[in-house]
């Protein structure tokens, strides 16, 4: 295993990985376009979990609904528990039934979907069961005529990848495709968080490099699949007026949130492994801030914009550990260490907040203030970039001044889809009175449509081979290396403080502390 890397850290990315030197010859985001979703088995580890339940299965429930899974389709689930087709089948059913995000359930469609669904018992641990696999596979993708092609998804505790990855390899169900255009194709799904650092991250991929290739490897962070993370570049990129402002010259600072109402629900267990720094911001928060801070780039395809992204995660500027006392808080909700599955004397903090900075161009001294958190005011995840202010004032009293506010454009990921826009008004009457008004756009009044569920975009994409919305080797490790400082001082030192909140508050009074240090204050939890 390797060591954390020095500042001068380079990532070890082939050319085969990154194509940055590569033009294509057709801009990538046309070839995708005319994609389709390939015939596949796919192969569920962890379908009896928790995400095979509530996201994966309804996600792929819809797109059959909708037509956009490919008619050669067949799903395989593998785990020690679901030993009968039908057993397995009446138990997706049930979490159809319950997370659906539309309602009532086509009952009937369910029944005809149902029936490309297999159980294939089995441990994880043992390289008979994978042979059985393999040949079961070869079975099930002929009957369903899918080409040979297999996604194989882990959606299980990232401690049980490595053996997943090792056992599949064995048993020669796995294997290397030196091309993307290589038929038929095997890809591999891996759910966040990918490692629980940068040396166990690296390891990985180096495990799985063993076995494939980097494009085989679909790291997944849900994030990217939604209809308003993948709008930020589009905000950016396609319209002329914001992005000539967007810069230190004209932002202040950005703030960027993900507060989350609900507690651990019922998953203390894997929280306690995980944390709100692994779970949130190693992944959604860092992807997020990475598709509003990127360079623009050379075209809409995977490899220039995940380069793009990788660019900005390599300049964030490491959190010194002399520094965390200042730039960071974690906490803990009050009644956690009572949710079943959490220790007594947990140290597991289920908040955190940070000021980052970014060491490139563009960004440089601009302050981002990042937090997430579980047990919050209310649910909401949302960028919102504030303007500086005006160089002079000419409304008169200096009372009239200081209540012109800043400008501030808020980026509504979730709920409440949609971007606004606040700028200074004056108040109706006779005197010279300023606030702040909205100018708003919603998607659901827009739109007249809900987003649809982010799972079903990125099991698409997976099935034609288009990784754009998938997180990249290096990425990954960048966002690792920013947040591995960090974890390693709260974790090393005992006495290093948690701070508490109350269940349905705007998080701990440091937080709160953390920003004002700088003159600022953190947008409300709506
Ligand atoms: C997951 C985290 O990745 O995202 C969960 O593991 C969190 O802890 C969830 O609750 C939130 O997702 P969303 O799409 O509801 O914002």
């Amino acid at each position: 295993m390797r060591v954390g890397p020095p500042r001068s850290y380079r990532l070890d990315v082939t050319s085969d990985d990154n194509h940055s030197s590569a033009t294509p010859a057709i801009p990538s985001l046309e070839r995708s376009r005319r994609k389709r979703a390939e015939a596949c088995v796919m192969i569920l580890f962890g379908v009896t979990g928790d995400l095979a339940k509530r996201k994966i299965v309804p996600a792929l429930f819809h797109l059959y609904l909708e037509g956009s899974l490919p008619e050669e389709f067949a799903l395989v689930g593998f785990s020690r528990s679901a030993r009968e087709d039908d057993a397995l089948r009446s138990r997706l059913r049930e979490g159809v039934l319950e997370h659906s995000r539309t309602k009532p359930v086509d009952t009937e469609a369910w029944d005809r979907f149902a029936e490309c669904i297999y159980a294939v018992p089995g441990d994880a641990g043992e390289i008979e069961s994978f042979a059985r696999l393999g040949k079961r596979l070869d079975e099930i993708g002929e009957k369903h005529n899918t080409q040979g092609n297999q996604l194989f998804y882990f959606a299980t505790p990232a401690s049980a990848f490595p053996s997943l990855l090792e056992n599949l390899e064995a048993a020669r169900v796995l294997r290397r495709r030196r091309h993307e255009e290589t038929r038929p194709w095997q890809r591999v799904i891996v759910e966040k968080p990918f490692g629980h650092d940068l040396a166990s991250a690296q390891a990985l991929t180096d495990l799985a490099r063993r076995v494939l290739e980097e494009h085989q490897i679909y790291r997944i962070d849900h994030y990217l699949g939604k209809e308003t993370v993948q709008n930020l570049l589009v905000f950016r990129f396609g319209n002329a007026i914001f992005e000539p402002l967007w810069n230190r010259s004209h932002i202040d600072h950005v703030q960027i949130t993900m507060a989350e109402s609900i507690g651990v629900e019922g998953r203390g267990g894997f929280y306690e492994e995980t944390g709100v720094v692994r779970d949130i911001v190693q992944n959604h928060l860092l992807q997020v801030l990475a598709l509003c801070t990127m360079e623009p780039p050379v075209d809409f395809g995977p490899y220039e914009i995940r380069n793009m992204k990788s660019q900005v995660l390599r300049s964030l500027r490491p959190i010194e550990p002399t520094e965390i006392g200042r730039v960071a808080v974690r906490g803990q909700y009050d009644g956690y260490r009572e949710e079943e599955g959490v220790a007594k004397d947990s140290r597991t903090p289920t908040y955190v907040a940070l000021e980052a900075y970014i060491d490139n161009w563009r960004w440089n001294g601009v302050p981002f203030y990042l937090r997430a958190g579980k047990g919050l005011a209310s649910r909401t995840t949302e960028v919102a970039l504030h303007f500086r202010s005006i160089p002079t004032c000419l409304f008169g009293d200096e009372d009239a001044c200081l209540s012109v506010p800043n400008n501030v454009l808020k980026i509504r990921i979730q709920p409440d889809e949609g971007i606004g826009l606040h700028v200074a008004s004056k108040i109706p009457g006779k005197d010279m009175g300023i606030g702040r008004v909205r100018m708003d756009f919603s998607y659901a009044e827009e739109f007249d449509a809900q987003p649809p569920e982010a799972y079903e975009r990125l099991l698409v994409d997976c099935m034609r081979g288009d990784p754009t919305l998938f997180a990249r080797r290096d990425e990954v490790e960048f966002s690792w290396r920013f947040l591995d400082p960090l974890l390693r001082a709260w974790e090393a030192d005992e006495r290093s403080p948690m701070a508490s909140y109350d269940r349905g508050s705007d998080g701990p009074v440091e937080a709160h502390e953390l920003i004002h240090r700088g003159g600022r204050r953190w947008e409300k939890l709506r």
